[in-house]
């Protein structure tokens, strides 16, 4: 019995022109925080986008093993389905809201 949770296997993701992702691996188990540090265009926004089907699956190489099962996001509306929520950054926020008010948008 293991207490992972998410675990993305080989990832790569190419865009015209660009590998943005090579053979990138995460595990994360439960309970734990993580910050994925890199600098501009080191990958970090694509794996986020990978991980919650904004980039479908199919558009990237390797494995999402979300809960145990292998998953194939076809868009960020499957990977809500399963809980993994991506609050993106400042562009996407609403100032007159609050911190909680914007981590529920859209819900
Ligand atoms: N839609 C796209 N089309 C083409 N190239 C892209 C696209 N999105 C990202 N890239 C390229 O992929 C690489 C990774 O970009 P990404 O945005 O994931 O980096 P990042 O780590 O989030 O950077 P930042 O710290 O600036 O947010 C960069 O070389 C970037 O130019
Ligand atoms: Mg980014």
């Amino acid at each position: 019995m293991t207490d992972t949770i998410l675990e993305m296997r080989g990832i790569t993701k190419t865009f015209p022109g660009v590998k943005a992702l090579q053979d990138v691996n995460l595990d994360v188990r439960e309970a734990e925080i993580h910050a994925i540090v890199g600098e501009n265009g080191a990958g970090k926004s694509t794996l986020m986008k990978v991980l919650s089907g904004v980039y479908p699956a199919g558009s990237y190489d390797g494995q999402i093993i979300y809960k145990g099962n292998e998953q194939n996001f076809k868009s960020i509306r499957d990977s809500e389905h399963v809980g993994i929520v991506i609050i993106h950054r400042e562009l996407a926020l609403v100032p007159l809201l609050s911190i909680v008010e914007n981590i529920f948008l859209g819900q």
